[in-house]
């Protein structure tokens, strides 16, 4: 049988196996996995010796091309998926924001048009719901049907995304009957609220203060309350970007429930802390993004609740602004400093370098966190996720000893900062495919705009 590509020779990883074998590909999929597979007539043959092949990464919270904190987020569908894909990730989800008094269609078609024609790599919309009538409440209906199963709302942000408890509860409720699944935001906004308007009565207008007027009780009260009305209304729930320990526990306690409660968590909060904001005047703003940085011990308390499948995804919430001109906008009072940071392009070496190269995870369970999981939570395994005869083949060549130093002058991003500049990662990859097309070889970038497909997604299942 003659094949389009046949990677040779490289030890491929799944979220339970690891094992040498070639892997070819026709059509886009993964036609066959085995030992010595024939390279007659293969169009192209990649050697994978002393690399691992894993399947593409996944990242299942982005926010490209999103106007946020009166600017727009930096990177757009083509630069922000060609950075995903330096860094291995082959599908990314992103957000379609309903904004007051519109459908859910609207927010879609408006978001699929910025997608159309740019993104370099697969991608899907979760839907951000911000008005919840009964049209949109049988919107989430239709939506589900159509391939969009999951839907982000948030207890943060009063007045601009913020819902109350009694919409947060009839979204969820609909979920529990169409099989979607909702993605929370967990912070106490109210509660917040009053703190930052305090600290600027009392001329507290520094970056910093986006950290300290964020308790991690707020991000913990909200995570519980989220779990009690996801329990009341019968329906899953996915806590996103997790920062603290007192969040995770309150997740930790409701999986040891047998609660369907999932967490996620980011680089940001595994590397980065408050001491970051240690900075020369104004450059603490690239690190304020929502939730904030905590103490420095939290960190190790994420890791561990990686490794113990008490959080079950890591995503980036790549959402960047340039220090110059878009972070500015809030020099003389930190709540006009739009929030957000880069993360797209690291997610990958980062938490391999820092759960697998370091000792914490194995390399099948880092395989499970960027990818797997996400791909069975959000309606697309076995498509993606994995590596299967049948399956898309997106892969990537990983060299496990490789190292990086991260830095803005070398990223993809377009963004003129970058939150990890000097960390030393192990781990890169060294060529991406997606639906059996080299993306990415030798550092060489090799794809292009509009070849990435959208995504209708399954419904929800248990990872
Ligand atoms: O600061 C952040 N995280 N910006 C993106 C919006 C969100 O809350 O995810
Ligand atoms: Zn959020
Ligand atoms: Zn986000």
């Amino acid at each position: 049988m003659a094949f389009d590509t046949i990677i040779t020779n490289g030890r491929v990883v799944t979220a339970s196996d690891t094992f040498s074998s070639d892997i070819a590909i026709s059509a886009g999929k993964i036609a066959a996995i085995g030992q010595n597979l024939s390279r007659d007539n293969a169009a192209t043959v990649i050697d994978a010796e002393g690399k691992y092949v894993l399947p593409g990464g996944i990242d299942v919270h982005t926010h490209l091309d999103m106007p946020f904190g009166g600017t727009t987020s930096s990177d757009d569908f083509e630069t922000g998926t060609r950075a995903a894909v330096f860094g291995g990730t082959t599908t990314l989800i992103d957000f379609a924001i309903q904004y007051k008094g519109q459908s859910l269609r609207r927010a879609l078609d408006s978001w699929m048009k910025k997608a159309a024609g740019k993104a370099v790599c697969d991608y899907s919309f979760h839907c951000i719901i911000t008005d919840l009538g009964s049209a949109q409440l049988e919107e989430m209906n239709e939506l589900v049907r159509e391939g969009v199963t999951s839907f982000k709302l948030f207890m943060a942000y009063p007045n601009v995304f913020m819902l109350d408890d009694a919409t947060i509860f009839k979204a969820l409720r609909a979920t529990a009957r169409n099989g979607g699944l909702v993605c929370m935001h967990a912070e106490n906004g109210g509660a917040i609220d009053v703190i930052v308007q305090q600290a600027l009565a009392e001329g507290k207008k520094t970056p910093k203060y986006h950290a300290l007027t964020r308790p991690t009780t707020a991000e913990a009260e909200a995570t519980a309350r989220a779990i009690a009305l996801a329990e009341m209304a019968g329906s899953p729930v996915y806590i996103v970007h997790m920062s603290c320990h007192d969040a995770l526990e309150k997740v930790r306690e409701a999986r040891d429930r047998g609660l369907p409660v999932y967490g996620e968590t980011c680089p940001q909060y595994l590397y980065l802390s408050i001491e970051n904001f240690d900075v020369p005047e104004f450059e603490g703003a690239k690190y304020v993004f929502t939730p904030p940085l905590r103490e420095k011990w939290h960190q190790e308390k994420l890791w561990t609740g990686l490794q113990r499948d008490h959080l079950q995804v890591v995503s980036t919430d790549h959402c960047p602004f340039c220090f110059k001109e878009q972070k500015e906008l809030g020099r003389d009072d930190f709540t006009k400093i739009p929030n957000g940071g880069p993360g797209i392009e690291h997610r990958m070496s980062l938490i391999y370098s820092g759960g697998v190269a370091a000792g914490r995870f194995s390399v099948n369970r880092f395989v499970e966190l960027v990818s797997t999981t996400p791909a069975k939570l959000f309606g697309l395994y076995p498509r993606k996720g994995t590596i299967a005869a049948g399956s898309d083949a997106d892969l990537v060549i990983f060299d496990p000893k490789r190292k990086h130093i991260i830095s803005a002058k070398t990223h993809h991003m377009r963004v003129d900062y970058s939150m990890f500049e000097g960390i030393e990662v192990t781990g890169m990859p060294q060529a991406v495919l997606s639906r059996g097309q080299i993306l990415l070889q030798a550092e060489k970038f090799l794809g292009r705009p509009g070849s990435g497909q959208f995504l209708r997604r399954s419904l929800y299942s248990e990872p």
